[in-house]
């Protein structure tokens, strides 16, 4: 199976640095690098077209942050996944701890944007994860399957998605998850999705991910690949992180 390796790009970039950024990264990649590697980007809202036209007839995939539940009508202010598909997306990120956090998406809400994607072909890439206060309390396991089942309530378990293991407080922190945290996780997590009957899944890890620990966390059981925020904002430091293949 292949690795995926997600750019998680936030509230960064122009459209103008994300042509810069898909033109280097595509002349700095062959045709080799897809051989064992799926490259997702996730831009702002407005560099997703110029995210489209950068990575056109290539076989990275990109797709939105975030997507409203509705595709079209009165909801000033908010993105369409029929707008993003009409761009190429393919996939789309679907409740980071950020939109949680700052933004009250919560769980319910969250599986309803599950469902819209699968019912129109974007690939869904759920993240989910634990705060500090839960770890500390314990409750790392009960609190990510509850974002598991609740988000993947009434989802087709034949369709393929992606869930992101991200816990919070490694996020943007430089505070990256030990390894035998990531395997425990992970392994509890490819447990819970066999029991829900998914078939064609991939577990990521996301939160500090850097060059330099990527080798390591790469290695571990169920961890199919990364998301990645900081580290994926410079062509040459998502590349050296793709590169612990
Ligand atoms: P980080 O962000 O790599 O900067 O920790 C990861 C994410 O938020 O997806």
């Amino acid at each position: 199976m292949k690795k995926i390796f997600a750019a998680n790009w936030k509230l960064n970039k122009t459209p103008d640095q994300a042509t810069a950024f898909a033109q280097d990264f595509l002349a700095k990649t062959s045709g080799n690098f897809f051989e064992n590697k799926e490259a997702f980007i996730f831009p702002q809202n407005f560099s997703l077209d110029a995210v489209s036209r950068g990575f056109k007839s290539s076989k990275v995939q990109f797709g939105p942050q975030q997507i409203h539940t509705e595709t079209k009508g009165a909801f000033t202010g908010e993105n369409s996944l029929d707008l993003a598909k009409s761009l190429g997306s393919q996939i789309c990120l679907i409740g980071h701890s950020e939109r949680r956090q700052f933004f009250a998406e919560a769980n319910p809400l969250i599986n309803k944007k599950v469902l819209l994607c699968q019912s129109t072909d974007v690939l869904p890439v759920l993240c989910i994860g634990e705060s500090l206060e839960q770890r500390q309390k314990n409750e790392t396991l009960k609190v990510c399957f509850e974002q598991l089942e609740t988000a993947l309530a009434g989802v087709d378990t034949a369709k393929r998605i992606v869930v992101a293991y991200e816990p919070v407080w490694a996020i943007g922190t430089g505070q990256v998850a030990t390894l035998d945290q990531v395997k425990e996780v992970h392994a509890e997590l490819y447990k819970k999705m066999t029991s829900l009957n998914f078939k064609n899944f991939q577990l990521l890890y996301g939160g500090s991910v850097k060059a330099d620990n990527a080798k390591d966390l790469i290695s571990i059981a169920h961890v199919d690949g990364f998301l990645i925020g900081g580290a994926s904002l410079e062509v040459a430091s998502f590349l050296d992180i793709c590169n612990c293949l």
